[in-house]
Formats: C-alpha cells, structure tokens, sequence
C-alpha cells in the first residue's frame, strides 16, 4: 500500500543538487538531475554516513566520504567500497511540491 508523504517543494530542490530531509523518522536525500527529483535512503550502504553530503555526478550520486557511488534511480551501488544499494523511493510532483512513497 502506498504512503505518500510532502517532503519539500521544488524550489527547494535546485537543478544539480542534493538536499537531505527527515521524513517521519527516516533520512532521504532528493537529487535534482536536469529537473527530475530522485530519492534515496540518506545513508550510506558502506559506513551509514549521509549521502546528502555527497555531490552529484551525472545521474549518480557519489558519496563523499570514501566515493562509493550510486544510481539515484534506482539506489543500484555501482562503485566501491559500497557493496549493497541504498532504498530509493518513488516520487511525485503535485503543485510544486514534492511526494516520496515511504511504504
Ligand atoms: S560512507 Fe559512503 S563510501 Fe564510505
């Protein structure tokens, strides 16, 4: 069953850039890649520490504490030291702002 929950506006998510919020007790980081909003866990899958953190890299997000990178589509790891994905959520725009599916 889907969830969804407001978790920021658009015009808080600028084109090229990463921005970590908490929703209802969970870390996610939105990714803006050429005005389509991606939502990862915002955390780690190597050592827990915040993706949001990280910087953007095409459509991957790299992790700035050891370079771990990932797809932000789809969490997929592509890169070491990570070897697991991290959770990515679905996400919808409805009048500007923005919906993730916690569920
Ligand atoms: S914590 Fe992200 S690569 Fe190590």
């Amino acid at each position: 069953m889907s969830s969804w929950v407001r978790v920021a506006a658009v015009a808080d998510c600028d084109v090229g850039t990463l921005k970590g919020v908490m929703v209802e007790g969970t870390p996610v980081v939105l990714a803006n890649i050429d005005g389509d909003i991606f939502a990862l866990q915002d955390e780690c899958s190597h050592e827990e520490y915040p993706l949001s953190d990280g910087e953007l890299d095409g459509e991957d997000l790299v992790c700035i504490y050891h370079g771990a990178r990932f797809e932000c589509a789809t969490g997929r790891n592509k890169s070491l030291p990570a070897i697991r994905p991290v959770k990515s959520f679905a996400v919808q725009i409805q009048d500007d702002e923005i919906y993730i599916d916690l569920s």
